[in-house]
C-alpha cells in the first residue's frame, strides 16, 4: 500500500437544531466574544436571527458579520478580519455556504494573526495561531467545513486559494433544518459540487488513498441517493440530513485526494462569467467524465458498482458507461442552466476559457488523464 497523510476536521456534531445550540459547543472553549460570518441571503432566509439570540441568551457577545459575498473578493475578506479585531473576538463562526465558511476561516487567521493575503496564497504558506473556529453549512455543498482551504478572489479575476492545515475547523456542525429552504436550483448546483469533489477525490492521480477511497463511496452513495429528494421535496429532512453528510464527507476526501479537471475547467466560469461554483461544475462535468473514460474507466466502474449493486457482474466498460449516464441523469433532472450558452458565455469565448483553464495547473495535474488546450477547448464546445 502506498504511504499516506490524512488529516480532517477533528470534531463532528450532526443533529437537528444543533444551529441553535452553539453556545454549548463553544463554552466548552471558554469563549465570550463570538464573530459570525454570513451573507445578507442568509439573513433575508432568517437563518441567522435565532443561532445569534440563543448565543446572546447564554451570555456571549455576538456581531453579526453579513456582507459576505458569493465568491468572496479580497476586501470582503479583509475587512471583516479587521471588524473582528476591532471586536476582539475570542471565536468566529461561520454559518452560510461556502462562501462564508471560507471567509469564516481566513477571518480566524487573520483576526489572530495578520499577514498579507498575497503571501499566503498556496499550499502551507499561513502562519498561526488563529481563533477557534466553528463552521455550520448552509448547503451541501461545498464541503468547506472539513477542507483546508480558502478560496479568494483577487482584483484580477482568479480565484485563489489559501490551502493550510490552520484552516481545518475546530468543529463541523451539521444541522439540516437550516437546509430546508435552500430553493431547488441552488440545492442541485451544490449538490453536483459535492458530488464532484467524491469523483475527483476517486479519481484523483495524486495523494489517493484508502481513506479518501471510503469516504469517497460514502459519500457518493449519500449524495446519488437523496439529491433527486432535496430538489423535489427541499423540507424532506431525511433527504437534507443525508446530503449535508454526503457533502462533508466528500469533503473529507478531497482535502486529502485533490480534485482535478473538472474543478479546473469550472473555475474560469466563474471568474470570468461569475457562473455559481456549482453550476460551474455540472456545466462541464459529464463532457470531462466522457474525457477521462479511457483512463478512468476502471474507477468509474467501481463507483457504478457502489451506487448500483445490479451492476455488480457487470464489465468495467458497461458499469463505467452506467456511471456516467447516471451523473448525467443528476444534470438533466435539475432545475438548473444545462449549458454555457445558458449562462451568457459565447461561442467565440471558448478559446478565451480554455487558455484561462489551462492556468489551473494545480488543479489539471490531479487530472487522470493529461489535458492540452484543445482538449480543454473540446470539453468547452461539448458543453456549450
Ligand atoms: N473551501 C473549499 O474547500 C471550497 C470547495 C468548493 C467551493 N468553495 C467555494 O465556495 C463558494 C461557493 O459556495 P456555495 O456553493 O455554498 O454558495 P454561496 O456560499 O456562495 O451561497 C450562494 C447563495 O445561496 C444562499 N444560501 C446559502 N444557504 C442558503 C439556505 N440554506 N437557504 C437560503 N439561501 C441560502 C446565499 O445567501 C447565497 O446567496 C465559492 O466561493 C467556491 O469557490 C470552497
Ligand atoms: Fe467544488
Amino acid at each position: 500500500m502506498p504511504s499516506f497523510h490524512f488529516e480532517t476536521t477533528p470534531r463532528i456534531v450532526c443533529e437537528r437544531g444543533a444551529a441553535l445550540r452553539l453556545a454549548r459547543i463553544l463554552q466548552a472553549g471558554g469563549q465570550r466574544r463570538a464573530f459570525l460570518v454570513t451573507d445578507p441571503g442568509l439573513v433575508a432566509a432568517g437563518l441567522i436571527d435565532a443561532p445569534a439570540a440563543t448565543l446572546r441568551a447564554a451570555g456571549l457577545h455576538v456581531t453579526v458579520y453579513d456582507r459576505v459575498e458569493a465568491d468572496p473578493p479580497e476586501h470582503v475578506v479583509l475587512e471583516a478580519a479587521q471588524a473582528a479585531r476591532d471586536d476582539r473576538a475570542d471565536c468566529v463562526i461561520g454559518l452560510g455556504g461556502g462562501s462564508s465558511l471560507d471567509t469564516a476561516k481566513l477571518v480566524a487567521l487573520l483576526a489572530a494573526h495578520p499577514q498579507p493575503l498575497a503571501d499566503i496564497y498556496g499550499p502551507q504558506r499561513a502562519r498561526g495561531p488563529r481563533l477557534p473556529l466553528i463552521q455550520v453549512p448552509t448547503t451541501a455543498g461545498t464541503g468547506s467545513e472539513a477542507t483546508p482551504t480558502s478560496v479568494v478572489s483577487t482584483p484580477d479575476h482568479q480565484k485563489r486559494g489559501v490551502i493550510s492545515s490552520l484552516l481545518f475547523p475546530d468543529v463541523a456542525v451539521l444541522d439540516a433544518e437550516l437546509t430546508a429552504a435552500l430553493p431547488p436550483g441552488p440545492t442541485a448546483m451544490t449538490g453536483i459540487d459535492a458530488m464532484v469533489h467524491a469523483i475527483e477525490a476517486y479519481t484523483t492521480r495524486h495523494k489517493k488513498n484508502p481513506m479518501s477511497d471510503m469516504l469517497a463511496v460514502r459519500a457518493l452513495q449519500l449524495l446519488h441517493g437523496h439529491l433527486g429528494g432535496a430538489v423535489r421535496q427541499g423540507g424532506n429532512l431525511d433527504d437534507r440530513e443525508a446530503m449535508l453528510l454526503g457533502s462533508l464527507l466528500a469533503g473529507m476526501a478531497f482535502a486529502n485526494a485533490p480534485v482535478a479537471a473538472i474543478h479546473a475547467l469550472a473555475h474560469p466560469l466563474g471568474s470570468h462569467f461569475h457562473v455559481p461554483h456549482g453550476l460551474a461544475n455540472s456545466l462541464v462535468m459529464v463532457p470531462i467524465l466522457r474525457f477521462n473514460l479511457p483512463v478512468a474507466e476502471g474507477a468509474y466502474a467501481e463507483l457504478a458498482r457502489a451506487l448500483d449493486p445490479g451492476l455488480r457482474d457487470a464489465a468495467d466498460a458497461e458499469a463505467a458507461l452506467a456511471f456516467i449516464a447516471a451523473m448525467q441523469a443528476h444534470v438533466a433532472a435539475s432545475p438548473i442552466p444545462q449549458r454555457l450558452r445558458d449562462v451568457g458565455v459565447g461561442e467565440s469565448d471558448l478559446p478565451v476559457l480554455a487558455e484561462a483553464a489551462m492556468t489551473v495547473d494545480r488543479l489539471l495535474m490531479n487530472n487522470p488523464r493529461d489535458l492540452t488546450r484543445d482538449d480543454a477547448l473540446a470539453v468547452y464546445t461539448q458543453a456549450f
